[in-house]
């Protein structure tokens, strides 16, 4: 025998775990299309050119690449907004606008494993392509929000604009690679790093500032007339005012960059202290420039993505169940000579609820014993003499009472538990 184990930073998902997945997946997406979005699914390897061209270098470092029969170099896709934008221009730029799209899948990045980091991993996520007024970061944010929310997780939302920095970094006569270095590093929180590419101070004090609506004020008064940045904060303003109508709580943090190198204007992140290292469930924001890229048309967009797998994390530390799925009955044949009319009364059972039917030809007790281990709510046993009457047994698996009915009866007492 040679035992073969999964590939590292892979995971399989038994049967509770999926539905618990499910559940969520349900819940958030039913949200999503509350709002108009609609699901749409895009491979899961791509050219691997598609997330050279604006990804950054923190994700092509951490790329799947290689090369399939014919030497063309692909890659296992490690995020999905790239390929919506790749998609848009192929099939969606004559839709009407706003587009509103949902995913769901796994995505591919080859870093160091731990709790809360795979290398295959599952983004939830929206992109919404068209609009650019702060309605639309508004909309993007209090969807993320009102998703976690429904269920039922605790969690800290933070907000920043990239146009501020980006705005400074511009004034300053920097060009866009030296920017994105600035920005990854940023990312990182690698001060010393960032120190070596850049000495203008009003930067290291921008990027400090977090806390309440007070943070635009403090920013206004550093940025002066830098007024790329001061048109960012403004946007960043209006964002924040209707996001207080909507009655969301969230925090500002103009240090909030994001890892990948598309980000033009609002950014946000979404944490959940007890996940630890790996604490960020939910990044987004705005990236008007990347559609274009792929296009040649400059079509604004905004979106976010759930790392789904850390939002399952989160809901188990939490404590937060899940209604639990019960089978409503056992079919339990006493004899051979019943098995097809026990069947036959387990197939009209199902079109209403959800019914197992002994395989395994176990004798009664062994059917009970069963039921309870899957714990079953019924067992419905089938006995020829009671059949005669058109009758059958049905065994309370809660109370362990037991009742004879008419067959047309089971029904309603499956029925009175749900
Ligand atoms: P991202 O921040 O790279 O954004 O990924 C989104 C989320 O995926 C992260 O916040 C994190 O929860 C989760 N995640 C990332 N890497 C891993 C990993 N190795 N294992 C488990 N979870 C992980 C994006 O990818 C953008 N496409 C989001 C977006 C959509 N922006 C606009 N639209």
């Amino acid at each position: 025998m040679k035992k073969i184990e999964k590939p590292r930073g892979t995971r399989d998902f038994s049967i509770g775990d999926m539905e618990k997945r499910e559940y969520s997946e349900r819940i958030i997406s039913e949200i999503f299309e509350n709002y108009g979005y609609r699901k749409i699914q895009t491979p899961t390897f791509e050219y691997a050119e598609l997330f050279q061209l604006k990804s950054g270098e923190e994700i092509q470092k951490h790329m799947y690449v290689f090369e399939d029969k014919k030497g063309r170099r692909l890659c296992l896709r490690p995020e999905a907004t790239a390929s919506v934008c790749r998609m848009f221009s192929e099939k969606l730029r004559s839709l009407p606008r706003p587009i509103k799209l949902y995913y769901h899948g796994p995505m591919f990045r080859y870093e160091e494993p731990q709790k809360g980091r795979y290398r295959e991993f599952w983004h939830l996520g929206l992109e919404l392509i068209g609009p650019s007024g702060p309605e639309s970061d508004a909309e993007v944010i209090s969807i993320a929000y009102e998703s976690l929310r429904r269920l039922g997780l605790e969690f800290k939302i933070e907000i920043g604009h990239l146009g501020i920095i980006r705005g400074l970094l511009k004034d300053l006569g920097i060009k866009e690679d030296i920017q994105n270095k600035i920005i990854a590093s940023i990312d990182k929180g690698d001060i010393e790093g960032l120190k070596k590419l850049i000495r203008d101070g009003l930067l290291f004090d921008l990027i400090k500032l977090k806390g309440d609506k007070g943070v635009i004020d403090k920013a206004n008064s550093l940025l002066g007339d830098h007024e790329k940045s001061i048109k960012a904060l403004n946007e960043l303003r209006e964002i924040i005012s209707l996001l207080d109508l909507m009655k969301l709580e969230y925090s500002l943090n103009l240090g909030i960059v994001r890892g990948l190198d598309y980000y033009t204007g609002m950014v946000f992140e979404i944490r959940v202290k007890e996940l630890g290292a790996q604490d960020q469930i939910c990044g987004g924001g705005r990236y008007d420039e990347l559609i274009g890229l792929f296009s040649g048309i400059s079509v604004p967009a905004v979106g976010f993505a759930f790392g789904f797998d850390r939002v399952m994390e989160a809901m188990e530390l939490q404590g937060i169940e899940i209604p639990k799925k019960q089978v409503d009955a056992v079919v339990a044949p006493v004899s051979k000579e019943v098995r097809n009319d026990a069947l036959k009364i387990a197939s009209e059972l199902r079109k209403n609820f959800i019914v197992d039917f002994d395989l395994m030809n176990r004798k009664l007790g062994k059917i009970l014993e069963y039921a309870s281990d899957i714990d079953a709510r019924y067992v419905v046993i089938v006995g020829k003499r009671d059949l005669e009457n058109d009758k059958v047994t049905v065994r309370d698996m809660k109370s362990g009472e037991q009742k004879i009915v008419e067959i047309k009866r089971i029904e309603d007492i499956l029925k009175s538990d749900k």
